[in-house]
């Protein structure tokens, strides 16, 4: 069966104080999650050690980078290797946000060597895809994802892909209040098991979980979750509160 994720991506929020006292409200919630889920959260570079100590003793939380270089190392001012990640035991990193490549231009070349990068270094990437408002108005959104898991993850071996994690956020459901509909998420869903399929087949396809992000909350998420290939979510404003998270790692199948 595939894991059920329930992702928290804080993005660029809170102070180190405030995403400590919200780590610890998660972890001190009655949360109790089987073998095959997970919670994750996705926090500020500065606040990782911090959070993989706070839930070191909290079954099945991960903590995850919200990006990391597609560089080895060296002479990269500013930039985060996954080695490096690796080497404060961090397990996740979440993978071209629609955020990264809208403002920070990062390309599907860019994207393939994170992805690759992150599983050299036993990192479970979080493969963000989806398109823009104007793309699904020209009804094109399904080529445009196809493109995207097509120049990012078809360099990856069979063994490789069942490493990883897809996220699918249409970017006009982020932050705007506005999610896709159940039908919505789950025929993109399905179409993106079916473009895995057709490459790698249909007992690798069937075990990759893919999660929706866009405006999940506590009060849809079961109903977003309940869908047949949607395998959890990748959450961002209400992710920063605990009691909207907490019902939303409740929600996961
Ligand atoms: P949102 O963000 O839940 O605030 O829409 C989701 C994301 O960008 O991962």
């Amino acid at each position: 069966m595939r894991k059920q994720i329930a992702a928290a991506n804080w993005k660029m929020n809170l102070t180190y104080q405030q995403g400590t006292a919200l780590l610890q409200a998660m972890v001190n919630a009655d949360i109790s999650l089987s073998e095959n889920q997970a919670a994750v959260f996705a926090v500020p570079f500065p606040y990782l050690e911090m959070a993989i100590d706070t839930i070191a003793h909290k079954n099945f939380f991960f903590i995850s980078a919200q990006n990391c270089s597609d560089k080895k190392s060296g002479a990269y001012t500013g930039e985060v290797s996954a080695e490096m990640l690796k080497s404060i035991s961090l397990t996740y990193c979440l993978v071209g946000h629609s955020e990264r490549r809208e403002y920070f231009g990062e390309s599907h070349k860019m994207l393939a060597d994170k992805v690759s990068i992150c599983l050299t270094n036993g990192i479970t990437p979080i493969f963000c895809c989806g398109e823009a408002l104007q793309t699904r108005e020209a009804n094109q959104q399904n080529v445009f994802v196809e493109t995207q898991l097509r120049e990012s993850l078809f360099h990856l071996t069979e063994a490789e892909l069942l490493k990883i994690v897809i996220a699918y956020e249409p970017i006009w459901a982020i932050g705007t209040g506005k999610t896709a509909s159940t039908e919505q998420a789950q025929e993109m869903h399905a179409h993106i098991r079916s473009v895995l399929e057709i490459q790698y087949g249909e007992p690798i396809s069937g075990q990759i979980s893919i999660l929706y992000g866009g405006s999940v909350k506590a009060g849809n998420a079961r109903e977003i979750f309940a869908s047949k290939d949607v395998d959890g979510g990748l959450v961002g404003g209400a992710s920063l509160i605990a009691a909207e998270f907490i019902e939303i790692i409740k929600a996961l199948k």
